[in-house]
Order: structure tokens, then C-alpha cells, then sequence
């Protein structure tokens, strides 16, 4: 059986065109590419990478300066951190969550508007796998190819489950029976309807985003759509340690914010959403106490119950 595209790629001793990290003694990054005969330099000496071709990951080379450099394969979150970027990438602790929450099987078919960097196609793609489909729509031409160069030298070459498709999403999505969308652009809530249509029932819509406003506007207009479930909305914040001895304690610093992210499901056709038993704070919606949703009305319904319990 072959193994899964990129694979062959991540182990075993290193090989002309891998990609390698290389950390010095103050734990600062390089990455180099092998090339036979090639060498590389630094103001501390230089080494040639036939030193490294051949030889197992996790190896210590030595520079003309006695300078120790430890290789390893980047892993993919060391990877979309070190990548050309066209526009900001979705962060290794925010692809993990859209991986889990928006449950990326191997198999699925999914899609993901926009491409940007293309860090989050990666992710997507090692979890869709080669019998999966990745559907990525860029509407920027220098995003899309940035992105292509990204994914390819990640997996070694075109993934088969990926199609890139340069437009905006809502103006020239073709795929139907889609398991997944992933959307990670300024302004999801305009790409609703077509993501109405083309998930199955039971899909997952899963929204990243980078402000509240944005994150308001895309639950309030889930729920006015009417043909998707009560929107889930958090964010994640990773907190790095420091230990040594007995001083253990958080590092002083840390990513502070990057995204929120917000999943919902696709609702069977026909299907009125689930009342929320749950009554909107008062002044949640301004003035207006319970206001009406227009297309479902649910709003004014979930007041009248509410008040039918109080009266209870
Ligand atoms: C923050 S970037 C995406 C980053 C990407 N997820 C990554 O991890 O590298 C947002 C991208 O969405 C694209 N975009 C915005 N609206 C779009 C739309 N309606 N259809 C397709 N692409 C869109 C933008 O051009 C931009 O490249």
C-alpha cells in the first residue's frame, strides 16, 4: 500500500529537498532546504549540508566556527510559522480547534474560503486525507499562488484531494453534497446561501474570525438564515510555560488574541430551527425587548413562551 501523500517525506534519515530546522545554542530557528554540495553559512562558520543528507533527524552539526546546530524536520505548526505569507495565517492552536470542532474527517469532502497562505489548507488536508476533498476558493491571485507554494513544498509536491480555485466563494461555488465548510475572510455572513446549499444536512459551518463585530454579525445572520442550527462561538488562548527548577511559572508572554471561531449545522430542509429556550438578555437587541428574526419569526415566539412560563 503507498503511503499517505507527504509521508515518506516526514521520516526517516534526511534526503535531498527536505526541509530542515535547524536551532542554535540560543534556541534561535533557521530553515534551509538540502541540497547535495550546497553549504550553509552563518557569521558563526558554515557547514556542508552533506553532512546532514543521510544522517537521522534530531543530529547536532558542527560549523567551521564550533558552532552546534540541532536538525529537525519542521513540524507543520513550525512550518506555517516560517512560511511565505500573503495574508495572515490561521495559528497552530486555531487550526487544531477548527480540525476538532468542525470534525475534518478522513474522507470528508470539504471547503474553505479564502486560501491566504494556505497554512489552514494544510491542516485540512492531512486530516481530509488522500481520499478526502479539499475545495479552497481565494478570490487574489498573489494570495492563491503563494498559498499553492505553500501547501506543494509542505507535501512535497500537488496533494490529490486539493483544488484551488481562484474567485470569491459565493459567486463561483460549484461543489454540493459538502461535509464541511471552513470559512476564514472578513465578511462570512455573505456567504450563507451558497453554504446553505451546498452542505448536507448535519453539516458543519465553521467561521473564523478575527473582531466581535465580525463574530455578531455572523451568529446573528445564522440564525436569521433559518437553515441553521443555534451557533456555538468561543476562542482559544494558549498560555506557554516556563519551567526550569524551581522556578515554574507562565511565560511573560503570550499570543494575546488571534481569532474567534464559531461552528453551526446545517439543518434538514424544511426544518423550522429549534426554538432557544433560553431568553436573550434584556437590552441584548437595544430598545426592543424580543425583536422578530424575519424569516422565522423565532424570536417573537421564544418571547411569548417565556412569558407563558412566567405566567406558569
Ligand atoms: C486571513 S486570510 C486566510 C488565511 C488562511 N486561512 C491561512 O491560514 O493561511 C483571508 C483570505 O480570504 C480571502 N477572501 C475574503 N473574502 C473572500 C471570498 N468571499 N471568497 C474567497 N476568498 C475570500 C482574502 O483574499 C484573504 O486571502
Amino acid at each position: 500500500m503507498s503511503e499517505p501523500t507527504g509521508a515518506a517525506r516526514r521520516r526517516g534519515p534526511f534526503q535531498v529537498g527536505d526541509q530542515v530546522q535547524l536551532t542554535d545554542p540560543k534556541g534561535r530557528l533557521h530553515t534551509i532546504t538540502l541540497e547535495s554540495g550546497k553549504a550553509f553559512h552563518t557569521h558563526k562558520g558554515a557547514f556542508p549540508h552533506d553532512e546532514l543528507i543521510g544522517a537521522p533527524e534530531g543530529s547536532v552539526v558542527r560549523t567551521t566556527g564550533n558552532t552546534q546546530y540541532l536538525a529537525l524536520r519542521p513540524l507543520l505548526s513550525d512550518y506555517v510559522l516560517s512560511m511565505p505569507r500573503g495574508a495572515a495565517v490561521v495559528y497552530p492552536k486555531d487550526a487544531g480547534q477548527i480540525v476538532t470542532m468542525a470534525d475534518i474527517f478522513p474522507g470528508a469532502r470539504v471547503v474553505e474560503a479564502g486560501v491566504g497562505s494556505g497554512a489552514l489548507s494544510c491542516s485540512l488536508l492531512r486530516a481530509v486525507g488522500d481520499s478526502g476533498s479539499l475545495s479552497s476558493y481565494e478570490r487574489r491571485d498573489d494570495f492563491a499562488e503563494i498559498a499553492r507554494g505553500n501547501v506543494e513544498r509542505y507535501f512535497g509536491g500537488p496533494h490529490p484531494a486539493w483544488k484551488l480555485t481562484l474567485g470569491d466563494l459565493q459567486d463561483n461555488l460549484v461543489e454540493t453534497e459538502v461535509d464541511r465548510m471552513v470559512l476564514d475572510m472578513l465578511a462570512p455572513w455573505e456567504c450563507l446561501d451558497v453554504a446553505a446549499k451546498a452542505l448536507v444536512p448535519g453539516g458543519v459551518i465553521c467561521c473564523y474570525v478575527a473582531t466581535t463585530t465580525q463574530l455578531s454579525r455572523t451568529v446573528e445572520a445564522l440564525r436569521e438564515h433559518g437553515n441553521f442550527t443555534e451557533p456555538q462561538s468561543w476562542e482559544s488562548m494558549v498560555r506557554n510555560w516556563h519551567v526550569e527548577g524551581l522556578a515554574v511559572r507562565p511565560d511573560h508572554r503570550m499570543i494575546g488574541h488571534t481569532g474567534f471561531l464559531l461552528t453551526s449545522r446545517r439543518l434538514a430542509d424544511g426544518v423550522e430551527p429549534p426554538l432557544r429556550r433560553r431568553r436573550p438578555a434584556k437590552g441584548a437587541y437595544g430598545e426592543v425587548e424580543a425583536p422578530v428574526a424575519p424569516k422565522t419569526g423565532r424570536f417573537l415566539k421564544m418571547a411569548e413562551e417565556s412569558a407563558d412560563e412566567a405566567d406558569e
